[in-house]
């Protein structure tokens, strides 16, 4: 066969041709096919790439993160990420019988948070804590008034909390008993009722004044569950909601949201958001100035509203949580410690920002340095947004170079609370590289070893070592989102 091919080459080719020449010419297309071979693959990763970079890049211009909100129109929360998001972790009582029929990757966002009602481990949750809370160290510091009759825009205290502990059990129990896991969740009578709006029309006078004197419950009764309320400091939506979404599911009566937005924002969560209707009215905020400070008092007040928020933490747009709902909440709910980070600086940026006019009320041995994102219980929100001495003493003479929101509440707490506050935070922050700001984490920086340094550290809880030190972490893009609900299952445990 081969001889025959080689006799015929000559009525094909040129005769001036020789067999070398036709070798030649083997190899060239050989080469030739090769590169095209190269050229394709090269093209076809290529698309790839491109088709998710386009995606990208068109979020990153729709949702600009950095951009302050111009305008309130933007749709919240930004669309779920482009890869499919695990499924939500379940719990794993049942989990013989739920592991055969495992559920499909929830496509859009809410068959996700409705399963959360599905969720057969939260009935016992509130039960137990109820009965654990009491806040040992915690002395009350005002005489208590019985609870008077609320306005109605207030929350009810009571009564909410209770149909949590009564209501929700059985029903859910039974429904698991009947229905397949994953069906539609129609008892929506059992869930408890959503907070009334955040939003009201109480001026700041108004607002603090009808808080500080709030009635509080007494630490022995266990017929409600204590809430932790989550502060947001935020320019407009928060670019990182999907995740905290995630994070909230299946804990409703455990959580109360309050977000301070810039107050040209106007927009709104979708109603099936947990985000849904939390903003509180809202005053400008630039970065350093003492309306911070004002930002912080009015997201405290507005929580405080709520007698069943017994521990309160501030958070920004960039935070996440580094743990899942039941850890971060046991965690606050027992501790009995406050988390405020307070340490003496003796350079420059520390004790350097002192102004002697503080005297004698503040001297420079209690000026105190530490972040701003703090964690507090019901005593020491009181007595922040009660505090009228030191507040007027660092609105004006602690201005920029000093910044209020890193000296205010360390030295003023540390003079009155030291002995009950843990002087760290647990907010975690990358100050390594230097400068004003800390480290922002985008897409690339984001994985699993990342995480889990994040959640491993050493330090004291209620006077006991533990590796648990940071709940949350900052600074976080927009851009991280997709790789944080890629890998919050697997590395954040929610
Ligand atoms: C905001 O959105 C509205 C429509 O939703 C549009 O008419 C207006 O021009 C927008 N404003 C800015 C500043 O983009
Ligand atoms: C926190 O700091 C204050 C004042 O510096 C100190 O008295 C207190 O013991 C500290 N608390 C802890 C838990 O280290
Ligand atoms: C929460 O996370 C911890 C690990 O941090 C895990 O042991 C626990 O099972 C998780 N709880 C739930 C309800 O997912």
């Amino acid at each position: 066969m081969k001889k025959m091919r080689f006799e015929q080459l000559p009525q094909f080719i040129p005769s001036s041709l020789n067999s070398g020449r036709y070798l030649h010419n083997i190899i060239t297309y050989l080469f030739i096919f090769g590169l095209g071979l190269v050229v394709g693959l090269t093209l076809s990763f290529y698309l790839n790439d491109l088709s998710f970079n386009i995606k990208e890049n068109f979020e990153k211009e729709k949702y600009p993160v950095e951009s302050i909100m111009a305008n309130a129109s933007i749709p919240n929360p930004p669309p779920p990420p482009p890869p499919p998001p695990p499924p939500p972790i379940l719990p794993d009582r049942s989990s013989a019988s739920q592991n055969t029929g495992v559920p499909p990757p929830p496509l859009i966002p809410q068959p996700q948070q409705t399963q959360v009602y599905n969720n057969p481990h939260q009935p016992n949750k509130p039960v137990e804590v109820a009965e654990q809370t009491t806040l040992p160290i915690e002395k009350p510091k005002l005489p208590l008034q019985q609870p008077k009759p609320l306005p109605e825009q207030m929350p009810l205290p009571v009564q909410h909390p209770k149909q949590v502990v009564e209501h929700i059990p059985l029903a859910i129990q039974e429904q698991a008993q009947q229905q397949m896991p994953f069906q539609e969740p129609k008892p929506l009578l059992n869930i408890p009722p959503k907070p009334p709006e955040a939003m009201h029309s109480m001026s700041d006078e108004e607002l603090l004044h009808r808080a500080a004197t709030m009635s509080h419950l007494e630490k022995s009764r266990i017929d409600y569950v204590p809430k932790v309320a989550f502060m947001y400091l935020s320019r407009g939506d928060l670019p990182l909601a999907p995740l905290w979404e995630r994070f909230f599911a299946g804990n409703e009566g455990r959580y109360s949201i309050y977000v301070h937005t810039q107050p040209f924002y106007n927009g709104n969560a979708p109603p099936q958001s947990v985000f849904h209707n939390r903003r509180i009215p809202s005053k400008t905020v630039e970065w350093g100035k003492f309306s911070m400070i004002e930002a912080e008092r009015r997201l405290l007040a507005n929580a405080l509203l709520d007698v069943t928020n017994q521990r309160f933490v501030l958070l920004s747009e960039a935070c996440i949580p580094l743990y899942n709902f039941s850890t971060v909440y046991k965690y606050l709910i027992e501790s009995t410690q406050t988390f405020v980070e307070s340490y003496d600086d003796p350079s420059n940026v520390g004790r350097g920002r002192y102004n002697h006019r503080m005297q004698p009320h503040v001297t420079l041995r209690q000026w105190r340095k530490g972040s701003q994102w703090f964690e507090v219980d019901r005593e020491l929100a009181v007595d922040i947004i009660r505090d009228v001495l030191y507040y007027n003493l660092f609105k004006r003479y602690c201005k920029p170079d000093c910044y209020s929101d890193e000296h205010y509440l360390p030295t003023m707490l540390t003079m009155k609370f030291w002995y009950k506050n843990a002087n760290r935070t647990l907010t975690w922050v990358d100050w390594s590289k230097g400068g004003p700001h800390p480290t922002r984490f985008g897409r690339y920086e984001v994985n699993v070893d990342l995480l889990n340094h994040l959640r491993t550290g050493e330090c004291l809880y209620n006077g006991k070592p533990t590796n648990v030190c940071h709940l949350f972490a900052r600074k976080f893009t927009y851009l991280s989102l997709s790789r944080l609900l890629l890998y919050s299952q697997k590395a954040l445990y929610y």
